[in-house]
């Protein structure tokens, strides 16, 4: 058996699998966000070690651990754990949908050491500008950080007692080289940080630690249960998907929408704002585009509408052409294609005739477009996407996943009922890190249906498409 454990923004998640990757146990606890100033989002490390307590404990009460081999991990990407020398927690976590580095991110991305050696923009959300951000607004905790964790490797150090991440997360810090994958001594330097200061680097597949024996006694496992590297939450769905060879791509709908595609080189373009990331496996490479709202903006709007995403999508029918109504789902500035920390979300066009449906539509079909401005980014770099497969709470709704499917003029798969995100990849590369062979682990998942685009639509999505981008441009210049 194996355990994938999910670090996610909006939820811990765990999963067991048996050695078939039969899912034998799955189980979930919320987690909430702090919003302490406008831009900023932050998380106590503190809860997720709770909420660590609560799934292992409700998988242990679901299933006996005992033939557990190992355990891999997962989790939102970019946030700064900060350690001090006894490796207490010297601040909450600023996560990487927290904008407030935007000024350290533009003079880091300024120097061009930054895009040669990571392949990216140093976006505001990245892990290196928030270490610029807390020299500068709170230098007596920045004198204090003797390690800086991303999430799930805080997790890990809990777990297992060893300060160790694995690349593809460490990608995205802006410290790492991508194409060497290993950290740069002189991009840590323009933070004053160095490699001391950060964790060991080994691959996603391979083996970070063992369990400690206290936490095995408490939840029911073997001693000797093995901690995989594990990956970023896309990278590690991306394995639970099987995209890991170049012309495989997926889509995930969860509080950030992600079109990732995987690669077998290395082959940045920064300045398409494209994200170029290690793969969870050796000698692999993605490229994403990333947006920071999509389940996140309809949970924002049926927070507005006192309704679940669910009842939301629900009762829509078949999918209509795009409403006058837009909405450019900004809520938190935009990464692909804008790298713009200041841009806010808007309804714009609304009439007489915009009741609730017309405005949930809006919302689906504003983040459809925002999708189809990370495609034409990605296309823009030479990559090449035939067919998708979707990910994520969102895709639940076919609505969803058909409007975005006519805005790429592209078809999604939907796989078969099951978990294929970030926990689910990492069980999987806890399997790799045991011994199985990766080719018969990383495997596609079998697919229930294809959701075709409307070409009958296509037409009218691109026009709106067009609007929407005219309207990022005017929303840009009014500030
Ligand atoms: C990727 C990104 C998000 C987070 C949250 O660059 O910032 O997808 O990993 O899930």
């Amino acid at each position: 058996m194996f355990i994938g454990l999910d670090l996610g923004t909006s939820h811990l998640k765990g999963i067991v699998i048996d050695d078939a990757q039969n899912v034998c146990a799955e189980a979930s606890v919320s987690l909430s966000l702090m919003r302490p100033k406008n831009g900023w989002s932050e998380q106590n490390p503190q809860d997720w070690l709770d909420a660590t307590e609560n799934v292992m404990a409700s998988l242990a009460n679901k299933v006996n651990l005992k033939k557990v081999n190992a355990i891999g991990l997962s989790g939102q990407m970019h946030g700064a754990t900060l350690l001090d020398k006894n490796d207490n927690v010297l601040r909450p976590c600023i996560l990487w949908n927290d904008t407030r580095s935007a000024e350290e991110a533009s003079y880091l991305d300024s120097k061009t050491i930054f895009r040669n050696l990571t392949g990216n923009i140093v976006f505001p959300g990245f892990t290196a500008p928030k270490l610029a951000w807390v020299r500068k607004h709170e230098p007596n905790i920045f004198e204090k950080i003797s390690k800086v964790l991303l999430p799930k490797d805080y997790l890990r150090l809990w777990l297992c007692g060893e300060y160790v991440a694995e690349m593809s997360d460490a990608a995205g810090t802006s410290w790492l080289d991508v194409k060497r994958r290993d950290w740069s001594d002189a991009l840590l330097a323009e933070t004053d940080l160095d490699r001391s200061q950060m964790p060991t680097l080994i691959e996603g597949c391979e083996i970070s630690g063992v369990l400690k024996k206290t936490h095995a006694s408490k939840w029911g496992l073997p001693h000797g249960v093995i901690i995989a590297g594990g990956g970023g939450d896309n990278a590690a769905s991306a394995i639970g998907v099987g995209v890991v060879k170049a012309g495989d791509a997926f889509v995930s709908l969860g509080t950030s929408g992600v079109l990732f595609a995987a690669s077998d080189e290395y082959q940045p373009d920064a300045a398409s704002a494209v994200h170029t990331f290690c793969h969870a496996l050796p000698n692999t490479w993605h490229q994403m585009g990333v947006i920071l709202a999509a389940t996140d903006a309809m949970n924002w709007f049926g927070q507005v509408l006192n309704s679940s995403a669910q009842e939301m999508t629900n009762d829509l029918g078949v999918l209509k052409a795009p409403s006058k109504t837009l909405f450019l789902p900004y809520l938190g500035g935009e990464r692909t294609p804008h790298n713009d920390a200041q841009i806010r979300a808007s309804f714009i066009n609304l009439d007489h005739n915009a009741d609730r449906q017309a405005m949930i539509r809006a919302v689906i079909e504003g983040v459809a477009f925002a999708f189809r401005d990370c495609f034409d980014a990605l296309s823009s770099t030479g990559t090449k996407i035939n067919q998708l497969v979707a990910v994520g709470g969102g895709a639940k709704s076919e609505y969803w996943v058909q409007a975005i499917a006519t805005a790429l003029g592209l078809p999604i798969s939907i796989p078969v009922a099951g978990d294929y995100g970030g926990a689910f990849g990492a069980a999987r590369l806890g399997m790799i890190a045991y011994g199985i062979n990766r080719y018969d682990v990383a495997i596609s998942p079998k697919i229930k249906h294809i959701i075709e685009p409307v070409m009958s639509l296509h037409d009218d999505y691109l026009s709106a498409l067009k609007s929407y981008r005219e309207t990022y441009k005017v929303l840009k210049a009014i500030g």
